[in-house]
């Protein structure tokens, strides 16, 4: 639908030097999604149908690990068991208490910069930071829980109490856990975590948590080795509970970590400090199934089962029931192709330009792997850079696109100058993308198509919006040039950050590289390794940047805080300048108040209404450019069992959360013969030799 003048809704100023007439396309809602059936539901249960601690009659652990036992080189397993483990319920294992044994091969397409996440090191993804760490609380089990029972999955925190005036919450450890080097796990590994890695401003953990994701103000006190405290401004802030899972409450070893951090380490630099572990040091002590044991640069990292795991099953067999973990260090279409064709076990299918050759082998009975997608929770956006005070210190010709950036005029005319379908179309044909206007995606409970502005593709419009802007092509060579008192006139360049690692990611800025093209605007690529993106990212360094977005846009009670530019470090797109502050614009600080509302709120006709202003404003005002979105598919190995029915591949946390590794296992007459270290354990930390043998 096209208006002459409709100048209503849209609030577009006409400027007296324009001559054309100005056509303006009323925004309206997103179009609706194509109809795709391939999709699989869980089975819904409670938070209390799928595990409780307690102590069991008796324990069992595999054949190999019993014969440390008897050499005297390893605890017997109860008591290197919790008093009361982690056990999972029979009854929800898809099918029922496993055997021990086998392998699960992942590949992946980041690489490991070393073991320590707390300082902000990643492992290269894919699923294998997930599995090393263990977190307060755990959500990626969640997209089976009924809605009415959602609550955050106790794991570290065996349990918690609200005081009665709702500020306080005091947490139960696991008591008796143990670190895979058989050092205890307790209060003094939280308090670490907590006032050497989140309260230290340069220690900055893998997913950057800071201290306001745990709301501002918030404080946390160590009451005896098994209990912890947080007090909090608001009343029963029950979704911090939610940011007290993976990524952001995570804990390292601290007995470790103390030994090169500078607070405990006399003339250690932070630096030092982020690099003392590298991925040649070998069985870092985790809280994971599995550990480290092996490290080939650009091959492979082997993990062998932790002895200290603290989870078992109804029978008493200590988890995991694999014995082995691999993480292939390839590509990640190479994760696609190897768990299509059987030599790789799992993957989260999510780049469309693989989706039909998938999808054909998949469903040849000789097919190795299983495929079933979910919903449509892979989107993706452009998050201009809203900061205009200093993050990332912009040159000059940064600073004027920030203030463009900063121009609703401007943001709208990007919008308008982006032809989604034939975007989504570029990745796959089919009935798999549909435009994305951003905000919160369509297949989440908050989500309320009539609060999400849509401003479909027209480039007429994208035009108008840039001369609105100020931006016009003065030099006749096709680009548009900054006034002629900013940036000395020249074509206004904007450089869009992006990552190479994905197929999907290059495409997508390929294609909106050549649509702005097309209404005058130069875009530069810059498409960088995954590492170096997220480094260029998190310091502001970037005018646009283009990435896949984050899950609190799907679920709303995770990370809720991520939402909008909460706190100084919060926000992808807009942190604090050089001066410690945070240059909201209006339309973002009402977005911040919006989100404070919600998370000071239970009442959930408050909590949905205050979500349709959230996704007004953020859709109305373009605070992100949304771009595509589309399904992911679960591919994993026909010979696990106890795979949950309908795991998504991307909800409250990646599908190698949701799936419950340690409970997976592989029939004995399917095991592989795949392990590389069998009838080993792990050895002491930093040993960097590979697995201690049983002989
Ligand atoms: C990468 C992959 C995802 C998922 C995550 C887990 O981002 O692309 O599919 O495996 O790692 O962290």
């Amino acid at each position: 639908m096209k208006h002459i003048y409709a100048l209503g809704g849209a609030g577009l100023l006409l400027s007296t030097s324009m001559l054309a007439v100005l056509a303006q396309t009323a925004p309206s809602t997103p179009p609706a999604p194509p109809q795709f059936d391939a999709q699989q539901i869980p089975t819904f249960v409670g938070v209390d149908d799928i595990l409780e601690f307690k102590a069991l009659p008796e324990y069992h652990e595999p054949d190999f690990v019993k014969a440390f036992v008897d050499a005297g080189k390893l605890p017997p397993v109860a008591e290197r068991l919790p008093a009361e483990p982690m056990v999972y319920k029979t009854a929800n294992m898809p099918d029922g208490v496993g055997v021990y044994g086998d392998v699960i091969r992942h590949v992946i397409g980041g690489r490991p910069e070393g073991w320590n996440y707390s300082a902000g090191q990643t492992q290269g993804w894919g699923g294998i930071d997930i599995g090393l760490s263990e977190c307060l609380t755990r959500t990626g089990p969640l997209f089976q829980v009924r809605a009415e029972e959602l609550a955050p999955l106790p794991n570290l925190a065996k349990s918690w109490e609200w005081s009665e005036d709702g500020h306080e919450l005091t947490m139960h450890l696991v008591e008796g856990a143990k670190w895979s080097d058989g050092d205890p796990f307790d209060a003094g590994d939280i308090m670490f975590y907590w006032n050497d890695v989140i309260l230290d401003p340069q220690v900055t953990p893998l997913n950057g948590a800071s201290p306001e994701t745990f709301g501002a103000g918030t404080t946390l006190e160590a009451i005896d080795p098994y209990t912890i405290k947080w007090t909090f401004k608001d009343v029963r802030p029950t979704q911090y509970l939610y940011a007290m899972a993976y990524g952001n409450f995570c804990p390292g070893p601290s007995h470790i970590l103390k030994t090169e951090h500078p607070k405990y380490k006399d003339g250690a630099t932070y630096d030092q400090f982020k690099n003392a572990f590298p991925p040649e040091f070998l069985n870092m002590p985790v809280m994971g199934a599995w550990v480290p044991v092996e490290y080939r640069a650009d091959d492979i990292i082997a993990m062998r089962r932790n002895p200290y795991y603290w989870k078992v099953d109804e029978n008493g067999n200590q988890l995991p029931y694999l014995d082995e973990a691999h993480y292939r260090l390839s590509t990640w279409a190479d994760r696609d192709v190897q768990a299509v064709a059987g030599s790789g076990d799992l993957s989260n299918l999510e780049q469309p330009e693989s989706f039909v050759e998938a999808l054909r082998r998949s469903a040849e009975d000789t097919a190795p792997a299983r495929l079933a997608f979910g919903a449509r929770t892979i989107s993706y956006s452009i998050y201009p850079n809203l900061s205009a005070n200093g993050w990332g210190e912009p040159d000059e010709r940064g600073q004027a696109v920030r203030e463009l950036n900063r121009d609703l005029n401007f943001r709208k005319a990007v919008s308008f100058g982006l032809n989604r379908q034939a975007l989504g179309e570029a990745l796959v044909r089919g009935p798999f993308t549909t435009p994305y206007a951003g905000g919160l995606m369509p297949p989440t409970s908050y989500y309320d198509n009539d609060s999400t502005v849509y401003y479909p593709y027209s480039a007429d419009d994208a035009k108008a919006l840039l001369e609105e802007a100020g931006l016009v092509d003065t030099d006749g060579n096709g680009f548009v040039n900054f006034p002629a008192n900013v940036a000395g006139g020249a074509d206004v360049q904007i450089t869009l950050l992006g990552t190479s690692d994905y197929q999907t990611d290059k495409s997508l800025a390929e294609g909106v590289v050549a649509q702005m093209e097309a209404i005058g605007l130069r875009i530069l690529l810059q498409s960088q390794a995954g590492n170096q993106r997220d480094a260029n990212e998190a310091s502001g360094k970037f005018d646009w940047s283009l990435r896949r977005v984050d899950a609190e846009l799907i679920t709303v009670v995770q990370n809720t805080q991520n939402l909008a530019p909460t706190g100084p470090q919060i926000a992808r797109g807009h942190r604090a300048g050089t001066d410690g502050n945070l240059d909201l614009l209006p339309f973002e600080q009402e977005m911040v108040d919006t989100v404070n509302a919600f998370v000071a709120t239970a009442d959930a006709d408050e909590r949905i209404a205050l979500m349709k202003t959230y996704q007004k404003l953020y859709t109305d005002n373009v605070y992100a450019i949304g771009l595509t979105q589309y399904p992911g598919a679960l591919i994993i190995n026909k010979r696990f069992a106890n795979v949950p029915e309908g795991t998504p591949i991307l909800q409250f946390n990646w599908a190698e959360d949701g799936l419950i590794r340690e409970r997976l296992y592989v029939p004995e007459d399917q095991q592989s013969s795949a392990e590389l270290f069998p009838d080993t354990l792990p050895g002491a930390p930093g040993v960097g030799n590979g697995p201690v043998t049983s002989n």
